[in-house]
């Protein structure tokens, strides 16, 4: 898969959310060595040391790696972008980041002002450190169409990414369309229903996983990729890390596809982004 900007993205990669010290390093690191190639971190998970030792530790080049980082709530507006990104550096201990991402388009601590101002700082920081070339790709998470409007008012360079929840009876179409049509990448986190959830249990999913002689996780993330879309699988169990990865071998019709797609809405845990408390 490839960005606006013409950088190579694989069609699947890693996610440590809730990850942290000794399983954050060697989990990433054995997804490494199965051929994970996309690590997903943020400021706000608290492992991007752990990222960063991982990566220093694993055998591959880190130019062949590609690392995602998110700017967190607390540090949006211009100058405060630039100083978050240093420190995410800093605890990389990286000279460039692949890709940085707005984590969230409205914090509760900016919320009284309004998002838009905020965000249009943030961005504008985030296209000069992209210029500058200590970002290789810049984009958002959790945007949807009218924070992804706003933003475009004043931005230069359109967003490359949006990382969002999405899963099977979560499919956020509007979402995917727009972005779709801008030729904005979407990367899906949480494709398994996320950590508490109980997407993996239900009847249609059990069903097409015995019909298809996969996990309930491989049909999940397999949906993903046959909507154009990256998951961001997230284990800190090494056979899960396997499993997750192993989702070539098969393909999903396109009637089982669209009753993936269908599934009741159901996205458990997480706010909208604009009632987030955080
Ligand atoms: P663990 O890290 O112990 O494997 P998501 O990526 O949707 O946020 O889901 C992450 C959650 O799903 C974590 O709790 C993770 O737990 C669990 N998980 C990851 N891979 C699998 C798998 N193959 N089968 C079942 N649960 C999984």
């Amino acid at each position: 898969m490839q960005l606006s900007n013409g950088i190579k993205i694989p069609s699947i990669g890693f996610g440590t959310a809730l990850a942290n010290k000794e399983p954050a390093i060697t989990s990433v690191k054995k997804a490494i060595s199965l051929g994970y190639r996309l690590i997903d971190t943020a400021a706000a998970y608290n492992n991007e040391e752990c990222v960063g030792t991982a990566i220093k530790e694993c055998s591959i080049d880190r130019k062949d790696l590609l690392i995602t980082s998110k700017l967190w709530n607390d540090d949006h507006g211009y100058d405060s972008t630039l100083k978050a990104l240093e420190l995410t550096l800093k605890k990389l201990d990286f000279d460039y980041l692949d890709i940085y991402l707005i984590h969230w388009p409205n914090p509760l601590k900016f919320r009284a002002e309004g998002y838009e101002k905020r965000n249009a700082e943030s961005w504008k920081a985030m296209e000069e450190l992209y210029a500058a070339k200590k970002i290789r790709a810049i984009g958002v998470s959790n945007f949807m169409p009218h924070h992804l409007d706003a933003l475009l008012k004043t931005a230069t360079v359109q967003p490359m990414i949006n990382q969002i929840r999405m899963h099977p009876g979560h499919a956020q179409k509007e979402t995917v369309a727009y972005c779709k049509e801008r030729n904005i990448l979407i990367e899906a986190y949480s494709p398994l229903g996320g950590t508490g959830g109980d997407l993996l249990t239900k009847p249609l999913i059990q069903e097409l996983s015995k019909k298809y002689q996969v996990s309930v996780s491989q049909l999940c993330i397999r949906w993903c990729l046959q909507m154009g879309i990256v998951p961001l699988p997230k284990s800190v169990n090494p056979i899960r890390i396997e499993e997750n990865f192993n989702v070539f071998g098969f393909e999903i019709n396109e009637e089982d596809m669209n009753a993936l797609a269908n599934m009741p809405d159901d996205a458990k845990g997480l706010p909208h982004p604009d009632e987030a408390r955080f």
